[in-house]
């Protein structure tokens, strides 16, 4: 398999520093040389270059740093839709989660109907009126659906990105009123940590797969390093007790290695500077590789 690298050393849609090392945390915990030693073919692409926050005040009402996030966006889907043309896989490192607003916007064009798995403690699906924060971080779902501030939503030239039936969130267990409503009125498929207790990672898993699998011809995993436990990961922005185990998270990357319909990949919100010994890092090269067919035995 050919595997195409992209750092995205994007802070701006949160408030936290050092998420924007999370590129070069994931590369020191050898992404690289471990995906090679599964027989992948693999080229870094090194980081795109992430504007600098205009320091004076926010550029939008409740959308900290809109303009400078709206154009690295525009740069993400180019480059992630070159990356597809060139008939690599797209395995894209954050960054903030801001960042899947341009790589879904590059990776989409190239399917009918591209489905997305995201997991996550959180939604990403508020926008400006319902977000608590303004962080563009907690918006990149929305924005792919096609709600939210246009700057976001016509990244690329088009919108929607993503269909809302074609979408499964998995890990949740912070969201937010306005995107529980949304949520319900759009019907999205949801497998809170509620579900994942009560079923087991196995049946959320395939039930999950059996639920895209025939709709869309491709699915986007987007994993959210928060999505795991920060007793495990600690290193991301947005903590939140109660999430998967690392155990959990890797036997569901070897299932979507075996379901095999995973055709890009997003890891985010790795941030070193909060993190001990770098062990988010490597934990998300840990899965990046059962991802990629690593047995166990
Ligand atoms: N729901 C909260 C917000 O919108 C937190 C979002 C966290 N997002 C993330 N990608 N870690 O501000
Ligand atoms: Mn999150
Ligand atoms: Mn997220
Ligand atoms: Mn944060």
């Amino acid at each position: 398999k050919n595997i195409t690298i992209m750092g995205i050393p994007m802070d701006l849609g949160q408030r936290h520093k050092g998420v924007d090392l999370g590129p070069d945390a994931i590369r020191y915990a050898g992404v690289k040389e471990r995906l090679e030693m599964l027989g992948c073919k693999v080229t870094d692409i090194k980081n795109i270059p992430i504007g600098r926050a205009e320091q004076l005040q926010d550029d939008e009402a409740n959308l900290r740093n809109l303009k400078a996030v709206a154009k690295a966006s525009e740069e993400i889907a180019r480059q992630a839709d070159q990356i597809v043309k060139s008939r690599s896989f797209p395995l894209i490192l954050g960054g903030d989660h801001s960042i899947a607003i341009g790589s879904i916007a590059g990776i989409s064009k190239h399917y009918k109907n591209l489905g997305a798995i995201w997991f996550d403690a959180h939604a990403d699906m508020n926008i400006p009126e319902t977000s608590p924060s303004g962080n563009i971080h907690g918006m990149p779902l929305a924005a792919s659906l096609g709600l939210g501030h246009s700057a976001l939503t016509g990244i690329y030239g088009y919108a929607p990105k993503i269909k809302p039936e074609h979408i499964v969130l998995i890990g949740q267990r912070d969201l937010d009123e306005g995107e529980k409503d949304l949520i319900r009125k759009l019907g999205i498929k949801t497998y809170t940590m509620h579900e994942i207790d009560r079923f087991g990672m196995e049946k959320v898993m395939c039930e999950s797969i059996a639920y895209l699998k025939d709709k869309t011809d491709g699915i986007h995993l987007s994993l959210d390093l928060d999505a795991l436990d920060p007793q495990e990961a600690p290193g991301v922005g947005t903590p939140v007790y109660g999430g998967l185990s690392f155990r959990e998270s890797r036997f569901a990357m070897e299932l979507l290695h075996e379901a095999d319909t995973v055709v890009s990949a997003e890891f985010v919100e790795t941030n070193p500077i909060l993190d001990h010994r770098n062990k988010t890092a490597r934990k998300a090269v840990q899965l990046m590789e059962s991802l990629f067919g690593k047995k166990l035995l």
